[in-house]
């Protein structure tokens, strides 16, 4: 299992390789009008949709469900579930659309709720729940074991309203009857946009509220391509005569976002002296800079130029085995290449904490807070192998997701491109170049611009570029999970782009 995953390698390298422990999908029929306010319409031309109104009135002990007739196929179902935080106002959901169901939390801003701006977050994988967002990195409280959290100073939420969303289906607490999947960043972008709009509807206070999608890893994938969902749908609902969304801009951490640029990142990163000196040894690092031409040749002829499956699928095969398998054997922690990985990667995915994580969200009290849904039955699984393997298998990583980028910065969406200066697996040179490469008005400018150091309380915290809508960063002394490894110049750098200040 771990080798055959091992030769589609992405950012969901150690993801896919964890041997999961899926959930059971209970086929049966969706029950769940069963004990909820039902708030649906049929027409809201005909002045007959009310939107919910205001949040503090739902309750914690049940659902109260949300529909809008704009969006006939999706519902929302949302409870009052006040954890994590101690001091603000939080509530998880499901939204339902069909026989996909997607698990949600939301929790408001420290600062300023009624005016603070949203942000939505996903994690990546492909496969993996924001769980680990929200309980390591960027959420109101971490979890140090299975039974206790402890307040982050550092979260997101201290001047921002912040959703954290398990997607696809058969990720985290989200499910699927009927077996149903979701195997493409597409379809998955499809339900978020939905949702997004029946969210801003019900809850009228955040009308027209300034609108950020952010995501980490494989978000480098999923937010381009959520975020030109959002945009696209704002047309018809100006055409409905409701209020579009107010995208203002996107934020991807340490993202995959162009495989094939990274792809020979991979090689700069474990071969010379960036961010930490080599990590890998002479011989292969030779025997790697051989193959990289034809890895990139391969690459460029059947996923880039012409897409042809098994071609690509071939490409693939090749150039992991080559350039990133070799990393594995150096015991290096791919997320991190400062350290050694902690644990067995298979089981931690080198955080013991993610399994401290998983545990919290097996207790049976914890769950009956958040209101999962009784069809998720078995143990929490931070990634799900099996979603990695459906998107996987349609090359989905593959996808060039930098055009989604350029078609939102023509459109003056802002951009954030941060990343951890030590991670491998996402890296910072394969990033940049991405960002040099971007075909859209502003290249040259942005390319004119110099890579320059910015600061925190005069301590430098890493490197920057920016022009127009789109700024690069990186964050010294941080891998992968960036708000986990620094948290303090992480929360500094989402003030400030919230704020649009200059980095
Ligand atoms: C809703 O679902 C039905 C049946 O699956 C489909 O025919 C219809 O096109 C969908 N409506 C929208 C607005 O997507
Ligand atoms: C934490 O869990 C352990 C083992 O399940 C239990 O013995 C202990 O009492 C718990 N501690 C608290 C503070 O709930
Ligand atoms: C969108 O948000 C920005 C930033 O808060 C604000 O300046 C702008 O007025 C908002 N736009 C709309 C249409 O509400
Ligand atoms: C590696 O890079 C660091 C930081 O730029 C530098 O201080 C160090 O001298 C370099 N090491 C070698 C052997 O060049
Ligand atoms: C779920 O986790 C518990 C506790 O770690 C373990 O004993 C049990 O075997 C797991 N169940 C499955 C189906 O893996």
């Amino acid at each position: 299992m771990f080798a055959a995953y091992l030769t589609f390698l992405s950012c969901a390298l150690v993801v896919s390789a964890v041997v999961q422990r899926p959930f059971v999908f209970v086929d049966r029929q969706s029950e769940h009008n069963d004990g909820l306010h039902i708030n649906t319409f049929t027409s809201y031309d005909a002045g007959l949709f009310t939107p919910m109104g205001n949040m503090n009135l739902l309750p914690t002990s049940e659902f109260t469900r949300l529909g809008h007739p704009a969006f006939p196929n999706y519902s929302v179902r949302i409870k009052k579930s006040d954890f994590c935080d101690g001091g603000v106002q939080s509530f998880t959901g499901y939204i339902d659309s069909e026989a996909r169901h997607l698990f949600f939390y939301f929790f408001e801003s420290r600062s300023d709720p009624d005016t603070d701006d949203v942000i939505f977050w996903t994690n990546g994988g492909p496969g993996c729940s924001s769980s680990i967002g929200l309980f390591m990195e960027l959420g109101p409280c971490r979890v140090t074991n299975h039974n206790e959290t402890t307040f982050n100073p550092y979260s997101w939420n201290e001047q921002a309203n912040i959703f954290f969303i398990d997607q696809p289906v058969g990720v985290g607490f989200s499910y699927a009857e009927y077996g149903e999947a979701v195997s493409t960043t597409e379809e998955a972008a499809k339900d978020i946009a939905a949702f997004v709009s029946i969210f801003f509807e019900h809850f009228s206070k955040f009308k027209g509220r300034a609108f950020h999608m952010a995501g980490e890893s494989y978000g480098g994938r999923y937010v381009p391509a959520f975020a030109s969902a959002v945009y696209d749908q704002n047309a018809k609902l100006v055409q409905l005569g409701l209020t579009p969304i107010n995208l203002t801009s996107i934020m991807i951490g340490n993202g995959l976002t162009d495989q094939v640029t990274m792809l020979a990142s991979y090689y700069d990163m474990q071969c010379k002296n960036i961010s930490v000196p080599p990590v890998q040894d002479i011989s292969s690092c030779v025997r790697m800079k051989q193959a990289l031409p034809r890895c990139e040749k391969m690459l460029k002829a059947s996923c880039v130029d012409q897409f042809d499956s098994m071609g690509c699928q071939a490409a693939m095969m090749f150039c992991s085995t080559e350039i990133q398998t070799p990393f594995m054997s150096t015991g290096y922690n791919p997320y991190d290449l400062s350290r050694l990985c902690e644990g067995d990667i298979s089981e931690t995915l080198c955080y013991p904490i993610t399994k401290a994580i998983s545990a919290y969200l097996d207790r049976p009290d914890i769950r009956s807070t958040l209101g999962v849904d009784p069809s998720v039955t078995g143990n929490f699984s931070s990634c799900s192998s099996e979603v990695g393997a459906a998107f996987h298998a349609v090359l989905d990583s593959m996808f060039p997701s930098q055009y989604y980028i350029a078609g939102l910065l023509e459109r003056g969406i802002r951009t954030l491109i941060y990343v951890g200066a030590n991670d491998w697996i996402c890296n910072w040179v394969g990033n940049e170049r991405m960002t040099l490469a971007l075909d859209w008005t502003g290249n040259a400018a942005f390319r004119a611009q110099p890579l320059r150091e910015w600061s925190i309380d005069g301590e430098v915290a890493g490197l920057t570029r920016a022009s127009g809508p789109l700024t690069f960063v990186t964050l010294y002394g941080a891998g992968h999970m960036v708000p986990y490894d620094m948290p303090k110049p992480s929360l500094e750098l989402t003030k400030r782009w919230l704020a649009g200040e200059d980095i």
